[in-house]
């Protein structure tokens, strides 16, 4: 069976990530690993990206990883004194299309439903300029949490985004709800964001993919 889970397959949305800022925010789930190939699809398809990465996240992928795939610094850091205007890095979503939270763990979720702020990606989303999309991952009891439901519903109703997770095969090796969306499932979801966002309204710098973003 052929997936397809390339921009290319993705029809009518080639075209709409050139010229586009995303933050990819990374926490510490299994499924971080996907997250590399959303952001390689991401640049391939002319997007700026800037990833963030929780503590935690860094145990599963590395910042390289995801430093190469975007051609940028990865920030882990709330405080990066040493090279930034900026040291809480709140601006780059006032330069971004979308806030893209992949995976989404239960306590990512948790954080932000209560606007908490005590690490870069969760700050980002309290202080988040653009539209903040999740893609969730987790153990299907924990998808399924009573607390989990309440936090979603808290951010929907707040005005953010989802897409998934679905049901299938979970790290854990249960079967269940928790599966983060496939790479092309994110994409498409971002594409479609994107276009409803209307047409890119400033030139970024996603064509010279190491172009500093404060
Ligand atoms: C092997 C392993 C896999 C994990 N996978 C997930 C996961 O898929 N989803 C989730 O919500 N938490 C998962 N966790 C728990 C999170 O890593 C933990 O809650 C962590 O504090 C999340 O931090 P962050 O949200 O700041 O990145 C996992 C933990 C371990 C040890």
């Amino acid at each position: 069976m052929v997936i397809m889970s390339t921009i290319e397959n993705i029809p009518d949305r080639q075209g709409i990530f050139q010229g586009r800022e995303i933050v990819v925010g990374v926490c510490g789930g299994i499924a971080a690993y996907k997250v590399a190939d959303v952001v390689s699809k991401l640049v391939q398809s002319g997007a700026g990206v800037t990833v963030c990465m929780t503590a935690e996240a860094q145990r599963f992928i590395t910042p390289l990883t995801l430093e190469a795939l975007s051609g940028r610094a990865v920030r882990t850091q709330m405080f990066d004194l040493m090279d930034s205007s900026d040291p809480q890095h709140i601006g780059l979503t006032e330069r971004a299309d979308l806030l893209l939270v992949a995976p989404a763990t239960a306590h990512n979720l948790a954080k932000a439903a209560h606007g908490m702020c005590d690490d870069l990606i969760s700050l980002l989303i309290c202080a988040s300029a653009c539209p903040v999309l999740f893609a969730p991952a987790m153990n299907n009891r924990m998808w399924e949490n009573p607390i989990t439901r309440q936090n979603v519903k808290k951010l929907r109703d707040a005005g953010h985004f989802f897409i998934g997770p679905e049901d299938g095969w979970l790290a854990c090796r249960n079967v269940g709800p928790g599966r983060m969306s496939e790479p092309g499932t994110i994409l498409e979801a971002v594409a479609g964001m994107l276009a409803e966002r209307g047409p890119a309204t400033t030139q970024n710098p996603s064509a010279n993919p190491s172009a500093k973003i404060p």
